[in-house]
């Protein structure tokens, strides 16, 4: 469910998978399941001349050109399997994409390159994490290290957080340097990129040290959060990529829904303050959870019961714009996890929104509090889901009311982690391939047309 969090960081390993070039149909019970395993990849990093897999060096891409597309058989497999779901069937009489979409280890590389390396603006961070000059934080999307600064001029930049050298994850965690030196052999950049110093490299011939900076992201902030592009468009190569950290505006991020998230008191989240971040490992597809988020309140009654009683589900409404959808619902007047309760206890508030922009950032409003959650995929089973929590500068120093929204939240989420490793056993199962969408559903459909589009060839 939304409001939620957690008190446990897990480490996520990323186990690589023995790919086939297969195309598998098990017939169970009666249930025909068709898995593509296409044994090649798409990923724009490898159009330098290398067409090879990034995680499977021994696997060679069939790309056509230098845009990254597919051709031939390949293609075809590609199409097949995106074309499984319909975005032109209304939900009423949609299925859902097959399981394949959340289990395949190719498709999983497709899908990074199209929905997430696809040059859409994405949340990765917040304003105050590189609020002062020399601040720095770092992460990941897919497969893509970053690292995020603001140089002694103030300008915000950000980069592949990978060494020229030999490729070394460069800077770690977050804080405050005047350079980022490497840890393997001690070349330094400089905050805006350029390599000022390769340690030991006299003697070395044709080595343009200008030439030898850390590659660039394009990077811009909207309000408290801080936004990337990871582009593979040809139009956008890398080496012409502006890192200049520029105010993005908020219809180019949010589109039409700027006013219903405005009235709904997002905006407010310019004055909130920081109170803490929680991530979780979860053994699931990145988009188990995204669903299990878009599902209208639906799992609710059933999941999530302390919750319920905060909240009044016959208010559910659910509003679909471009690249977002929100979901609102009324506060319920009952204590549990959720509104006011008898002890003057109130974190719901008298209305929660839960807003979801296209492909992985929720924010969730309610109360005094606001919450994002990130979600990163980790692998085709995997994924880690960060939160973020922001308050009312009033009840900043409310340590007991904090400890205790913190809690009603955490156990929400742990309610979540739960259905959604389970769902992700189930689509893994033979005995499915494809389901229904109920009416409620529709943000959940509005996900998946989305998706269809980012990924069609
Ligand atoms: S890998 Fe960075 S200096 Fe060698
Ligand atoms: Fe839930």
């Amino acid at each position: 469910m939304k409001q939620s969090m957690a008190v446990m960081t897990m480490m996520a390993t990323i186990t690589p998978e023995f790919l086939s070039s297969t195309l598998i149909s098990t017939t169970t019970n009666g249930y025909l399941k068709t898995r593509f395993d296409f044994g090649f990849s798409v990923s724009q990093f490898d159009r330098q001349r290398r067409r090879k897999c990034l995680l499977h060096p021994t696997l060679f891409c069939t790309t056509s050109s230098s845009s990254g597309r597919v051709s031939g058989a390949a293609s075809s497999i590609i199409s097949n399997l995106v074309e499984e779901f319909d975005p032109e069937i209304p939900v009423e009489r949609a299925s859902t994409p097959p399981s394949s979409w959340y289990t395949d280890h190719q498709f999983h590389r497709y899908e990074l390159d199209r929905v997430f390396y696809g040059g859409g603006w994405q949340a990765v961070g917040y304003s105050d994490q590189i609020k002062d000059n020399r601040h720095f934080f770092t992460g990941r999307l897919g497969e893509v290290e970053f690292v995020v600064c603001r140089d002694d001029d103030g300008k915000i930049h950000a980069f592949h957080n990978v060494c020229s050298h030999h490729a070394s994850i460069l800077a770690s965690g977050c804080g405050k340097k005047s350079c980022f030196v490497c840890p393997y052999h001690g070349w330094t950049y400089a905050l805006n990129g350029s390599l000022v110093k390769a340690t030991r490299m006299t003697g070395i011939h044709n080595f343009p040290l200008n030439e030898m900076g850390l590659k660039p992201l394009t990077v811009a902030i909207w309000g408290p959060f801080v936004l990337l592009k990871v582009a593979q468009d040809e139009s956008n190569k890398e080496e012409d990529v502006e890192s200049d950290g520029s105010v993005v505006e908020a219809s180019e991020w949010l589109g039409s829904s700027v006013g219903r998230l405005s009235e709904s008191g997002v905006d407010d989240a310019f004055t909130l303050s920081f109170i803490c971040r929680r991530e979780y490992t979860i053994d699931c597809n990145w988009k188990v959870f995204c669903d299990n988020y878009l599902d209208g309140g639906y799992h609710v009654p059933y999941a999530h019961k302390g919750l319920m009683s905060g909240l009044d589900l016959d208010s559910y409404s659910t509003t679909l714009f471009e690249r977002v959808s929100i979901q609102a619902c009324g506060g319920g007047g009952g204590g549990g996890g959720g509104s006011k309760a008898e002890d003057g206890f109130d974190r719901l508030g008298s209305q929660a929104l839960y807003a979801f922009v296209y492909p992985n950032f929720m924010i969730n409003r309610y109360g005094p509090w606001m919450d994002t959650n990130l979600v990163i995929p980790l692998g085709p089973r995997k994924c880690k889901v960060v939160f973020d929590y922001f308050l009312d500068p009033s009840l900043k120093d409310d340590e007991a009311f904090i400890k205790r929204s913190l809690e009603e939240s955490e156990r929400v989420q742990m309610e979540d982690v739960v259905l959604c490793e389970n769902v992700q056993r189930g689509l893994e199962s033979p005995a499915y391939d494809k389901g229904r969408y109920a009416l409620v559903e529709k943000a959940m459909h509005h996900f998946h047309c989305l998706l269809h589009q980012n990924l069609k060839l």
